[in-house]
């Protein structure tokens, strides 16, 4: 039983996975939207962590598995088998770190090879604390995250800046939006039909309409990047 009496078997379930280059604050960003922490010395992730987060969103109480990737290079033959299973994918990049925002088109590409079902891609420009050190602006973020119809924002691990509008209003808003329908499905549910059922048999079937759905969404500028870099 989860704290607010809700078995956890009853909850419906999504997956979260953070890609991004090596020390752009990933696990960072994890750690403050679960334990709102954070931690100033860098421990590079080994392999994949992951954590989980019990979450309300429209009156349903919905359980995030969190996949926490590692940026470095020896790692990252480990990624797509957990980007297949996601259906939200948070693109970090670093604002003070140009390359980290040039490798997006890179990150992109590897969902795109891997994913077969509709997901929420969320760009994040992560460490806006470090105004003085800023190589990436405000306006090619979001400009970028419009071309590609991505949710946008930049936030700070550090002092928590644009978290809980990030997570609790942009995000929560784009997961009921884009699982309407499950939503929905669950609210008719009654509680026997709820046991067991994931959330993973509706959104990762292989699905070939989705799969050419979510290639147009991404524009024809990130897939030119990816040819001429
Ligand atoms: P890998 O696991 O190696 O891929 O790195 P990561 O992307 O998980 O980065 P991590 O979260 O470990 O953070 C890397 C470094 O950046 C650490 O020293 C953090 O303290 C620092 N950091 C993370 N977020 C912020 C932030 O918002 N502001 C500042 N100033 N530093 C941050
Ligand atoms: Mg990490």
């Amino acid at each position: 039983m989860e704290d607010d009496g809700v078995p956890v078997e009853d909850l419906l379930k999504l997956k979260l996975i953070v890609v991004g280059n090596q020390g752009t604050g990933k696990s960072c960003i994890l750690n403050r939207f679960v334990n709102e922490t954070f931690e100033e010395n860098y421990q590079a992730t080994i392999g994949l962590d992951f954590q989980s987060k019990n979450v309300t969103i429209h009156d349903q109480d919905v359980r995030l598995i969190l996949y926490d990737t590692a940026g470095q290079e020896k790692f990252r033959s480990l990624i797509p088998m957990y980007i297949r299973e996601a259906q939200i994918i948070l693109l970090i990049y670093d604002i003070s770190d140009r390359e980290s925002f040039d490798s997006m088109p890179k990150w992109i590409q590897q969902v795109l090879d891997v994913k077969n079902s509709e997901v929420v891609f969320v760009l994040i420009g992560n460490k806006n604390d470090l105004e003085n050190e800023r190589k990436v602006t405000y306006e090619e973020g979001k400009k970028f995250a419009e071309e590609n119809n991505f949710i946008f924002q930049e936030v700070s691990a550090k002092n928590g800046n644009n978290f809980e509008k990030l997570f609790e209003v942009q995000i929560f808003e784009a997961i009921y939006n884009k699982f309407k329908n499950e939503f929905d499905k669950r609210e008719k549910m009654g509680y026997e039909e709820q046991v067991n059922y994931e959330t993973n048999e509706y959104a990762n079937n292989n699905n070939n309409d989705n799969k050419v759905k979510l290639e147009n969404n991404i524009s024809q500028n990130v897939k030119k990047k990816k040819r001429c870099c």
